[in-house]
């Protein structure tokens, strides 16, 4: 969405008051955008010093799912699962935001949550040839890779992994990486009758989704996705991490893959 139809449709500009049953947030201004919102910088109407990051999705007749609804669910999910399993989980689940607070308005639903630093996309193109050295990055991906086990392990795979869907955390958690945006995730694992988890049927076709240059192969072939494409999509992340250029097809922008298939 631009700046104008942000604040133009929906009333979110710097200053703009958002209120929950919970409390008042300030607009103080825009950390990203994308294609159906945008993340906001806010503060507690009584106190400045207390922030977080509001994500605000506009309401669309057109989309029967809000995917800001499906990020709730996965962030509790996560977290619930953390409660089961015991305290050596936290070195997967301190990659995740915390929910603070959540509410829907006339025109769009908001999510508050924890306040992180930069995406990893934004830190990387301050560095000399726009990328990170092999040590940082290796470390980097490191954790980038815990976070997506904690998710596969809560029964998710996020089907959009890439450097601006993650961040460095705030203040003194600076070398921790959070896990942003679950909005295309899904669940791969279903509870059969005895109670036990399976794999859900993979559907025959699946629609395109996610980013073209960090896309798995079976993305491009309209195949059902499960972990195994967010492991793909995590080693494409590394490379662009650390590689000069990038990724040798980073200037493709076709979501069907003309190449024989492999
Ligand atoms: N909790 C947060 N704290 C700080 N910045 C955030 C937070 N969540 C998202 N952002 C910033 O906003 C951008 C877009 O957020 P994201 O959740 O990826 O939404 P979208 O679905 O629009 O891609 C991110 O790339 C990041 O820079
Ligand atoms: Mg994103």
């Amino acid at each position: 969405m631009s700046d104008e139809d942000l604040e133009d449709e929906l009333g979110i500009r710097p200053g703009a008051p958002i209120d929950s049953s919970k409390a008042v947030y300030i607009i103080d201004h825009m950390l990203g955008e994308g294609g159906f919102g945008a993340v906001f910088l806010v503060h507690d109407e009584k106190n400045k010093d207390v922030q977080y990051a509001l994500k605000v999705e506009k309401k669309l007749d057109t989309r029967r799912h809000s995917k800001l609804k499906m990020e709730i669910a996965i962030l509790k999910a996560v977290k619930e699962f953390k409660g089961k399993s015991g305290k050596d989980n936290d070195r997967f689940m301190r990659h995740f935001t915390d929910i603070v607070d959540r509410g829907k308005k006339e025109k769009y639903f908001f999510l508050v949550m924890q306040l992180v630093g930069k995406s990893l996309a934004d830190l990387k193109a301050t560095r000399p040839n726009k990328i990170f050295s092999i040590g940082t990055g290796l470390g980097v991906a490191h954790q980038c890779l815990e976070a997506v086990e904690g998710l596969h392990g809560a029964g998710y795979i996020h089907r959009d992994l890439k450097p601006a869907n993650y961040a460095c955390g705030p203040g003194t958690k600076a070398h921790t990486i959070y896990i942003l945006d679950f909005g295309i995730a899904r669940m791969f694992q279903k509870r059969n009758e005895t109670g036990g988890l399976e794999l859900k049927t993979p559907r025959q076709v699946v629609g395109f989704k996610g980013t073209v240059r960090f896309a798995s192969l079976a993305c491009h072939r309209n195949l059902e996705m499960g972990p195994k494409d967010d492991c793909e999509s995590w080693f494409y992340l590394l490379l662009d991490l650390v590689v000069i250029n990038g990724l040798p097809w980073r200037k493709e922008s076709d979501k069907k893959m003309n190449w024989p298939i492999l």
